[in-house]
């Protein structure tokens, strides 16, 4: 884990409140797996704290973060333009585990709202992998989907919409039970209420890997305000990627 300054490279609006913004620096080096992230602190006063954002994908010494505009801070960054600088402590947590799974697997892949983020990096390594993917999008409405066409290229990708703007209306659980039950790996990131759903869905899928979501306050392990609710794990410092066994959601 190091602080630096990274220098954006570029910052934009990519769908209704969703961002994408590019940060060049030393830190990209250091990133191991898919869903690690990184914490951030804006220079504004509305920030006073630094907040944790996943890191989408990464290539040489840049790093694509997204964020969803929900309060000050994140307003904040949108006002970040290209060679302004961020601060950024990174990278930091657990990923998803990739590397000691056996060869044609076949896998889901399911993010929802802007939990579809941290997966972009883990669908493209697994597909550079040879397995087959089933990707499931689930998002508010057809306003707010991002990512489709990069998804597209790296599998077989179901959609979901709350409002039925595009592809089926429902929830990604909805979407999920649709689908066979009969895959080798799952992969999640989104809304607990949706991950409570999965672990239980796929209970008996034992590479069956939930990337949690929360607030935190250090980023690092020190202060144990981002507890889960079994086994004092700290999501920012043990996660935020668990294997289901491991957490109680
Ligand atoms: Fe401090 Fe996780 S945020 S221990």
């Amino acid at each position: 884990m190091q602080q630096e300054m990274m220098t954006v490279i570029n910052n934009k609006e990519i769908a209704h409140g969703i961002y994408e913004m590019i940060l060049e620096g030393k830190i990209t080096k250091d990133i191991k797996e898919p869903g690690q992230f990184i914490h951030v602190k804006v220079d504004d006063e509305s920030m006073l704290l630094r907040r944790p954002i996943s890191i989408s994908h990464h290539h040489n010494n840049q790093l694509t973060i997204l964020y969803k505009t929900v309060g000050k801070g994140t307003q904040a960054m949108t006002k970040l333009q290209t060679n302004n600088v961020l601060d950024v402590l990174g990278p930091l947590g657990n990923g998803f585990k990739i590397t000691d799974i056996p060869k044609n697997q076949k896998i889901l892949i399911a993010g929802a709202g802007i939990g579809i983020a941290p997966l972009y990096e883990l669908a493209k390594q697994l597909s550079q992998q040879n397995h087959t993917l089933d990707i499931v999008l689930s998002y508010t409405g057809k306003d707010e989907v991002y990512y489709l066409e990069e998804f597209k290229k790296l599998g077989t990708v179901y959609i979901s919409t709350d409002d039925g703007t595009l592809g089926m209306r429902g929830y990604s659980e909805d979407l999920i039970k649709t689908l066979p039950k009969d895959y080798d790996s799952v992969y999640a990131c989104g809304p607990e209420i949706v991950l409570k759903f999965i672990q239980k869905h796929f209970k008996s899928i034992k590479n069956l890997y939930l990337s949690l979501e929360q607030r935190m306050a250090c980023g690092f392990g020190a202060c144990y305000a981002c507890d889960t609710k079994k086994k004092n794990k700290r999501i920012c410092k043990d996660g935020p990627v668990f294997n289901a066994k491991e957490v109680a959601l």
